[in-house]
């Protein structure tokens, strides 16, 4: 059983730091371009099959520490009914708006919504047989609540910042349905064996210190609480937020996930010694020449030299046109430099 990750999670010494790749399942692989010609993105993150190979793609190729289950953060929208596409991100088809619309929201419990979820995670333990661990997610209830405000993706997400300055009301009821679907469906994903669970907070970012502790840390603080019970580590992944990260680490992640803008150093004087830290090369790096992907992995992982809890990863999702041999300079990379000589393991 390789544990690196999991013991990384609870700070405890690894023979060398462990690696995942956040979207270490995606579009810069051929074989998944391939599987994706013939199939639309939901049709596969709703098919177990599917979504389980998807999850192993990655893992046939690279020597990674953690699986990460094939889905997306929009996924258990469907709890609510609430229709979608993606394109390729997600496109809401009614925006969420007015109180109306926020009272009318009703979630169905997630084993009925997303009972898929929990088959592909039955069926990843079993194909993985204790060899990886297995990781789940879900978007945090701010991040979810920008895309469903917006009804796409968009720099800024201006559509929910004017919707909490103009009916605050009506955005901490929506989050507070959010909240408590996604704590259901966590605890689904957790029943069904997922390992550890990421909570990915990727536009918390656009708001100031008061507001984010105001309307987006709450319900993370709920959804780590509603995890911690079950004994899985968790990682709160703050991106595009260094001015947040003080207000981040009070709600106790085992894990901090961060972004590339802020060097480990200063995050780890900020998350103090009883978090892990994840991260955080620049995706950006990988279309460099092997000797700099070297370069850039040694750099991060001596800003954390010595530090009990640290796995490395990309301080965001790896990017489409990534070239693969660039993720074998970064495996090969990690698996030299990340070495703990004294480690007891
Ligand atoms: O990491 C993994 O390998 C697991 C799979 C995963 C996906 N989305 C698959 C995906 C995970 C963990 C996510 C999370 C997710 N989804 C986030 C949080 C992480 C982040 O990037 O900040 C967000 C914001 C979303 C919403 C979303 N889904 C967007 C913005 C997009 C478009 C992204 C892009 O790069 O163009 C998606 C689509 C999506 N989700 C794809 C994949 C592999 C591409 C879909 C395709 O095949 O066409």
């Amino acid at each position: 059983m390789n544990d690196r990750f999991l013991r990384a999670c609870r700070r405890q010494p690894v023979d060398r730091t462990p690696l995942w790749i956040m979207r270490q399942a995606g579009r810069y692989l051929p074989e998944y371009r391939e599987l994706r010609s013939k199939v639309d993105f939901l049709t596969a993150c709703r098919t177990p099959e599917i979504a389980a190979e998807i999850t192993l793609q990655p893992l046939r190729r690279f020597a990674l520490d953690a699986a990460i289950l094939f889905s997306d953060i929009m996924i258990p929208l469907d709890a609510f009914d609430i229709p979608m596409t993606f394109d390729p991100g997600p496109k809401i088809d009614e925006p969420i708006r007015s109180r109306e619309q926020v009272d009318r929201l009703r979630a169905r419990p997630a084993g009925e919504a997303v009972p898929f979820v929990a088959d592909t995670i039955r069926l990843l333990r079993r194909e993985l047989d204790g060899k990886t661990p297995l990781i789940g997610f879900c978007g945090a209830p701010f991040t979810i609540a920008a895309y469903l405000v917006q009804g796409e993706g968009k720099e800024g997400f201006s559509a929910i910042k004017r919707l909490m300055y103009r009916e605050p009301a009506t955005l901490e009821a929506l989050i507070e349905k959010l909240c408590e679907s996604m704590a259901d469906y966590l605890r689904l994903q957790i029943d069904a064996g997922i390992q550890a669970v990421q909570i990915f907070d990727s536009w918390c970012g656009i708001l100031d210190e008061a507001d984010y502790r105001a309307f987006a840390l709450p319900g993370v603080q709920r959804l780590v609480n509603a995890v911690k019970d079950r004994g899985v580590p968790v990682i709160y992944f703050v991106n595009g937020a260094p001015h947040l990260l003080p207000a981040a680490v009070s709600v106790e992640p085992d894990v901090l996930g961060v972004c590339w803008r802020q060097t480990l150093d200063i995050v780890a004087a900020i998350a103090g010694p009883d978090i892990a830290l994840q991260g955080n090369l620049d995706p950006h790096v990988l279309f460099a020449d092997g000797p700099v992907v070297r370069a850039c992995v040694a750099d991060v992982l001596r800003r954390v030299e010595g530090r009990p809890g640290h796995i490395m990863n990309l301080g965001h999702g790896i990017l489409p046109d990534t070239p693969i041999a660039s993720v074998e300079a970064l495996v090969e990379a990690v698996h030299i430099y990340g070495r703990v000589p004294a480690a007891v393991s």
